[in-house]
């Protein structure tokens, strides 16, 4: 009896609550903002001390933020699903213009695991050094926010970061970081995946530890005026797919023998890297870009690269490599750009196997001392917008106009070869050329191609060192002509005063 009646109250009680619970979130669906005051408050205090820049790249997140809505539902704001804190602050690209107060309320968010405020415009305010008190942060991304000066010790307070950019390419470098500081960081922030430092000034060696942060996935110090040796393991962490260290001209080190690695892209433009690229290269099956331009490598190029098959970029431009990489390189036919151009190599032909790299849209080949004629079916490469075969032997007769058939070609320069050219029986319906800068120095031109009267977009002619004997008034009509160089040649006469009609005209050589 007694339980009857306790399990009929419980039922009575359970259909008031239910009818309850219903009526009160059907007529009060907002009554309790989820948002926690102070939270609330502390981001329309950090609103109100800026201003959007309808001007700047972007949207302004911050306009719509008012107090009569609940904050977890602003724009570039997350709160916790339990808690309801504010965690996640997404001001990326939201034309945000002004001082960073040192004390800014933002600072008051400690729940925070995400700050976001690249790509707005701080005014060169300093990162306040309450940055450590958001010690939860996992993802902190300054990046093109212009703020500037040192960066403050407390950045290493935030032992949770996974991502940390305040990478940023000013005119010159903004940002400073003491090593004493990134030894911090390296040492507390030891889940790192992501580390952009580029265009922050560093100026001094780079610590070992860096090869404790084993996490590591992308690095970047570009232009960090680093010197010294550089610490070899980071190239052996076991996570790391990008690394950038280019344009620290006195930053040296060599590549180590690798053993199986994640690296995608190995950047090392214009550092000052030197010896061979080692046989066991071949252990770095995942490499998409292999930049190494401007360096002191030597030595010849292992043949083993041929079995890097993913790779689509090489940059080798600019170093003493020795030897005729060609057959090696032949089998990589996702190869887009090759660039192998100002290092000692000795390359006989260019060899058939070529033929395969339909991709490449960018060939440099200058001063690689390539003999024999420039095969035919280059023609068939209808991707090739660059093709740069300056400073080489090649020779035989060639019709200019057979480079028509390259209809994504906007650069062309056969100078300093053995070869002669021909104009071709071009005519005007073969407009559709890109071709916008072309140097035919020295090519045993006899007459200026009228191949190129149909060139619409050309802005640097370069026919220096041929033996052209007179200039064709169609030259004058050029209006899209920035340079002129038809200097060493055989002309006589005066030349047109037509010549005034090349408005865009900046540099003339005509001696
Ligand atoms: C507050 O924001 C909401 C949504 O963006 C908007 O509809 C409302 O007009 C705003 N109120 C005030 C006072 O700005
Ligand atoms: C930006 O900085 C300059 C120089 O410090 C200052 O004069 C100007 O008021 C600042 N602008 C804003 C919006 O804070
Ligand atoms: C920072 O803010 C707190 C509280 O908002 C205040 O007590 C303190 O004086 C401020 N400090 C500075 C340097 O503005
Ligand atoms: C940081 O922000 C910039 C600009 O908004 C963006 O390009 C970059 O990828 C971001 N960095 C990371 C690590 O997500
Ligand atoms: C390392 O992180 C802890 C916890 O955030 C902090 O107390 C300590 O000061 C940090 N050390 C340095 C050198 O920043
Ligand atoms: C970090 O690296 C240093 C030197 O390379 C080493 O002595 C230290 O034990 C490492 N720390 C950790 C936590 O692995
Ligand atoms: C490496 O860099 C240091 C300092 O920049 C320099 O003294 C040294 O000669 C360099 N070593 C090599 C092999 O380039
Ligand atoms: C790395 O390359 C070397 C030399 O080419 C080779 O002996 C070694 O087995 C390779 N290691 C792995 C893990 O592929
Ligand atoms: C790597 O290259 C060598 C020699 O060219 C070849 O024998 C081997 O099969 C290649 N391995 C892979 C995985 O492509
Ligand atoms: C082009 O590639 C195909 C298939 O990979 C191969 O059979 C052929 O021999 C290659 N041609 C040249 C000229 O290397
Ligand atoms: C260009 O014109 C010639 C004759 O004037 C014609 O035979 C040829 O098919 C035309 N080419 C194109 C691409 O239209
Ligand atoms: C230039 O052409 C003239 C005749 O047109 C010829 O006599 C002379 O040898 C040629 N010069 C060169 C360098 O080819």
């Amino acid at each position: 009896m007694v339980f009857v009646r306790s399990l009929v109250l419980l039922l009575k009680f359970l259909f008031l609550y239910s009818l309850f619970s219903f009526t009160f979130t059907t007529c009060f669906p907002q009554i309790h903002p989820k948002c926690h005051g102070d939270e609330s408050h502390a981001l329309l205090q950090f609103k109100e001390g800026f201003v959007i820049n309808n001007l700047a790249h972007g949207s302004p997140k911050i306009a719509s933020w008012n107090s009569s809505t609940d904050c977890c539902s602003w724009d570039g704001i997350k709160c916790h699903e339990r808690t309801d804190h504010v965690i996640h602050v997404d001001l990326r690209s939201s034309q945000i213009y002004g001082t960073m107060d040192a004390n800014s309320s933002l600072f008051r968010l400690v729940h925070l695991r995400v700050l976001d405020l690249s790509d707005n415009d701080f005014n060169y305010s300093q990162i306040p050094s309450k940055i450590g008190e958001l010690s939860q942060l996992k993802f902190l991304n300054l990046s093109r926010s212009l703020f500037s000066g040192e960066i403050p010790p407390q950045v290493s307070q935030l032992s949770k970061l996974l991502s940390l950019d305040l990478g940023f390419m000013a005119t010159e470098n903004l940002l400073q970081l003491k090593l004493s500081i990134l030894k911090s960081i390296i040492q507390n922030s030891t889940k790192l995946e992501i580390l952009f430092l580029s265009f922050v000034t560093i100026s001094s060696t780079l610590p070992n530890t860096l090869t404790n942060l084993t996490s590591l996935k992308k690095l970047s110090l570009y232009n960090s005026e680093l010197y010294g040796e550089f610490p070899v393991g980071v190239l052996h962490l076991p996570n790391l797919k990008i690394l950038d260290l280019g344009y620290n001209p006195n930053l040296n080190g060599s590549l180590p023998e690798f053993q199986s690695s994640s690296l995608t892209n190995l950047l090392l433009d214009k550092t000052g890297f030197y010896g061979t690229l080692p046989v066991s290269i071949r252990n770095l099956s995942s490499l998409i870009i292999l930049s190494v331009p401007h360096c002191h490598f030597s030595g010849y190029i292992p043949s083993s690269i041929g079995n890097l098959t993913q790779l689509t970029e090489i940059y080798l431009r600019d170093n003493k490599f020795r030897g005729d990489p060609s057959t090696s390189l032949a089998n990589l036919n996702k190869l887009s750009v090759l660039a192998v151009g100002l290092n000692e190599f000795n390359i006989e032909t260019i060899p058939l196997s070529f033929a395969n790299l339909t991709q490449l849209h960018y060939l440099d080949a200058t001063d690689c001392n390539i003999k024999g004629q420039i095969p035919s079916w280059i023609m068939n490469h209808s991707n090739l917008a660059c093709l740069n075969l300056r400073s080489n032997f090649l020779h035989g007769k060639l019709e200019l106009d057979t480079f028509l058939k390259l209809r994504k070609l906007v650069f062309l320069d056969l100078s300093f070869n053995k070869l002669s050219l021909y104009s071709g029986k071009s005519s005007s319906n073969m407009t559709d050329s890109r071709i916008q800068i072309l140097q035919l120095d020295s090519c045993n031109l006899v007459e200026i191609p009228t191949y190129i009267r149909y060139l619409d977009d050309l802005e640097s002619l370069m026919l220096s060192n041929n033996n052209i004997t007179s200039l064709p008034n169609w030259l004058w009509k050029k209006a899209s002509l920035k340079n002129l160089d038809v200097s060493q040649n055989s002309l006589t006469g005066e030349i047109s005063p037509s010549i005034c009609n090349l408005k865009s005209l900046m540099s003339l050589v005509i001696p």
